[in-house]
């Protein structure tokens, strides 16, 4: 099957026909994934957030050994995550607000009852950039902070070209100015973590939606790089009114979730495709603010008023609860990222499937423009 560019200039700077690149998403983003999508024209991406060095290189490895077309790696670069906080420093009522929302639930999975700080994380964003560096990807995709100026550089000595993903205009600016070659317009509908690079007020980091965000940020950057739109696209419509608003592509993340190479659970598949799909805006789960499905656990977590650990020490914090809920199946205590649009998803096809029909819907919604 040959896709007609939809965008030559993405086209030009990523090698991509399909102007459709897939999310890095940790543990959904396997390699089977990552490797369908680029064969199938589009961007596959790896997702390296909390990988150790050896595990991003074997991910690598194992994508390169499944397809010949570019592809990309993504990681974080939220400054609580590059640099994880002293939990030392975290005062005695959050430990103990947070925790008394997850030992509420701990009971379910017969869990003792915690009441301590989590341990220091382990900072391991330089030294997954390190091995991307040295592997020459084809892609470096940038989520949740945009990469300074000789990041940008190190990684174009190597060949490599910067994607950008941000949740604002000045950020999209600010990624351009450091030499970024595409930037990905994350609306508020999208699944996942809000792209911001630092803890923003829940009001602010909220903002703003993907219609409004895409055209602002096409009108400030558009001229200079590509630019894609992200957050409640789903299908071939939600592309052809993307590129009408004047971008160049799509990032989708729930909609590669529930594929048949997708990594996430069959719940997880099940719930994005049936029955109630509302969701909520969290950082009840990690620390950082993310829109997931709706679930007992975000109820409790929006009631109690309790403030999350910073960086990603929440998650440390409610490990055990939350990964106990992922081994017996429990829908209601573990984080289901889902995008606002997730209520439109009816099949599991492969991300081929995926991939074909909506660049071929949009061809034909454009093409009768
Ligand atoms: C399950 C899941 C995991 C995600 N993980 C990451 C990640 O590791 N890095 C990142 O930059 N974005 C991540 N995102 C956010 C996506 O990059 C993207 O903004 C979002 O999925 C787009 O909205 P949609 O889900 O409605 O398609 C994730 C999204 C989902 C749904």
């Amino acid at each position: 099957m040959t896709l007609v560019p939809l965008s030559p200039r993405l086209h030009r700077v990523l090698g991509i026909n399909a102007p459709i690149v897939q999310s890095g998403m940790a543990g959904v983003a396997v390699p089977a994934l990552v490797a369908a999508v680029s064969n199938a024209g589009g961007l596959g991406v790896i997702a390296s957030l909390r990988l150790p060095p050896d595990a991003v290189r074997s991910a690598i490895q194992d994508v390169r050994a499944l397809t010949s077309r570019p592809f990309g790696v993504n990681i974080w670069l939220h400054d609580d995550v590059r640099t994880s906080p002293d939990p030392d420093a975290i005062p005695d009522d959050v430990v103990r607000g947070a925790q008394a929302v997850l030992n509420h639930f701990r009971p379910r999975f017969d869990l003792d009852t915690q009441l301590d700080r989590p341990p220091p994380a382990n900072d391991l964003v330089d030294a997954a950039l390190d091995v991307m560096v040295d592997e020459r990807i084809p892609v470096f995709s940038a989520g949740l902070g945009i990469p300074e100026p000789e990041l940008v550089e190190r990684f174009h000595r190597v060949g490599t070209k910067v994607v950008c993903m941000v949740a604002g205009v000045e950020d999209a600016v600010g990624a351009v100015a450091n030499g970024a070659d595409v930037v990905v317009a994350q609306g508020s509908e999208a699944g996942g973590h809000r792209s911001h690079g630092t803890k923003l007020e829940r009001q602010t980091a909220m903002q703003s939606s993907t219609t409004e965000l895409v055209a602002a940020v096409v009108d400030a950057v558009g001229g200079e790089v590509p630019v894609l739109a992200a957050g409640g696209i789903v299908d071939g419509r939600g592309l052809a009114a993307m590129i009408r608003l004047g971008s160049d592509g799509v990032l989708l993340g729930t909609r590669f979730v529930a594929t048949k190479e997708s990594g996430a659970s069959a719940l997880w598949k099940k719930r994005l495709t049936t029955g109630d799909r509302t969701t909520s805006f969290t950082d009840g789960f990690t620390g950082q603010w993310a829109r997931v499905l709706t679930s007992e656990f975000t109820d409790e977590w929006e009631a109690s008023g309790a403030e999350a650990l910073p960086g990603l020490l929440q998650a440390a914090a409610g490990q055990d609860l939350f990964n106990a809920a992922k081994k017996l199946g429990d829908d209601q205590l573990q984080p289901l990222y889902a995008g606002a649009a997730a209520g439109r998803l009816h099949d599991i096809p492969s991300a081929a499937d995926v991939i074909y029909d909506i660049v071929t819907e949009a061809q034909a919604a454009l093409d009768s423009d």
